[in-house]
């Protein structure tokens, strides 16, 4: 059987409590001998700063880059606030995404019909829900040049950020897209502002002309962002893949969390171009939420994004996606149980901590596996 490297990069907050819990799910799999893994960790975010004076180490990029898959937990907190902002413990992700050029960042909100009471919204609107942000995840704002703070001769400062698109960047992203929605529902809607930007327009453009290029089957809408954003709160069912840019994606992904119950539950892949040679792309999974300040060292955060995340890395890179649905139906069937972590907890509900939640998905993945 071959061997698939893992890099698992705990971070920081409730990255590492999260983090055990796929370590869990992990050794079922190996003690049943689905997968050989060689399991490797590393330090990222405030703590790799800790030791090594930065928020990545060299070394862990090029572990990252040799890696079939790497798992990241979450990054940041408050204890870093005051270190020099390229040190800031979200540097060490961002120079991941761009070092590993993974572009396309996959994040799927799903309702699990046991959640549609924990939603934010009525049980009717989102009950079912299934959508893909799809975010375009190493150029735009986050790494347009130039971006600085100067001092102006009146003793003001002034700050720039820069957002950048190339057609390149748009079409591929869109690909992604398209390529998506055939296996699913069909459709993509592009969110950009190309009423009042540039870079919206060239968006917008690009997005019709890949269209046009072989994905005609596939239904293309375009609308504008903050329209999006409302009617992903009003009507979120009518969406199948929204396609759109690092930092419309990164708030729209926030706010599609909350129609599933918790930022708790959205995973995240992302992924780089395909290898011509080998069929292989560079991959990273993630959960959408952050290291959670709040409530980190409590034992109280929900694990099943990070699980998610796995599930994830086991289709997209492990080429296991039968597993990858077995470990989605055991989340589906520890929710239909009751099992609740404080984010997604409702009355009458059983009310378990992070390690007890990892500990009953990983019991009722291993159930359906021996079914
Ligand atoms: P956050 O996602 O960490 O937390 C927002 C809220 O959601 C908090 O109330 C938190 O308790 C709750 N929450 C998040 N994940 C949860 C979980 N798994 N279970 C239960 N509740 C959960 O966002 P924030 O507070 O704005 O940011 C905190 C730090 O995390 C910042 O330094 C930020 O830059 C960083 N961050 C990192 C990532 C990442 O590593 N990918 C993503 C987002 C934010
Ligand atoms: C996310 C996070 C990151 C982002 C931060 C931590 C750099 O919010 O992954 O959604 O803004 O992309
Ligand atoms: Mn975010």
């Amino acid at each position: 059987m071959a061997t698939h490297k893992l890099l698992l990069l705990p971070g920081d907050g409730i990255g590492p409590e999260v983090m055990a819990e796929v370590r869990r799910v992990l050794a079922v799999i190996e003690r049943k001998g689905l997968i050989a893994f060689e399991i490797d960790e590393d330090l990222v975010g405030g703590s790799a700063y800790d030791v090594h004076g930065k928020a990545i180490s060299d070394e862990a990029v090029a572990k990252a880059h040799a890696a079939d898959a790497v798992l990241l937990g979450a990054v940041g907190g408050p204890k870093w606030d005051g270190v020099a902002y390229e040190h800031r413990p979200e540097a060490g992700l961002l120079r991941l995404r761009k070092d590993l050029e993974l572009f396309a960042n996959l994040r799927p909100a799903i309702c699990y019909p046991a959640l549609a009471d924990a939603s934010a919204l009525k049980r009717e609107l989102v009950d079912g829900l299934d959508l893909m942000i799809v975010r375009e995840l190493t150029g735009g704002v986050y790494f347009g040049e130039p971006k600085e703070i100067t001092d102006l001769p009146n003793g003001q400062k002034r700050a720039v950020d820069t957002q950048v698109y190339e057609t390149y960047e748009i079409e591929r992203i869109a690909e992604v897209a398209f390529e998506l929605a055939r296996v699913r529902g069909n459709r993509v809607t592009s969110a950009e502002k190309r009423n009042v930007m540039k870079s919206g327009l060239l968006w917008n453009q690009v997005v019709t002309a890949t269209h046009a290029q072989g994905y005609e089957d596939v239904k293309l809408d375009h609308m504008l962002a903050d329209a999006l954003g409302m009617q992903l709160v009003r009507a979120p069912k009518q969406f199948d893949v929204i396609v759109t840019d690092n930092l419309f994606g990164d708030i729209l992904s926030d706010v599609a969390s909350m129609l599933t119950g918790s930022l708790g539950m959205l995973p995240s892949a992302s992924l780089g171009a395909e290898d011509p040679v080998t069929g292989k792309r560079k991959a990273l999974y993630e959960p959408v939420h952050g290291s959670a300040p709040d409530i980190a060292g409590k034992g109280v955060a929900n694990p099943l994004a990070m699980i998610a995340s796995l599930a994830m890395a086991l289709k997209y890179s492990l080429g296991k996606p039968d597993l990858a649905d077995t470990l989605d139906r055991a989340i589906a069937a520890v929710l239909a149980n009751g099992y609740r972590t404080g984010d997604i907890y409702v009355e009458g509900a059983k009310r378990v901590g992070t390690a007890e939640m990892g500990e009953a998905v990983a019991a009722a993945f291993d159930k359906l596996l021996a079914a």
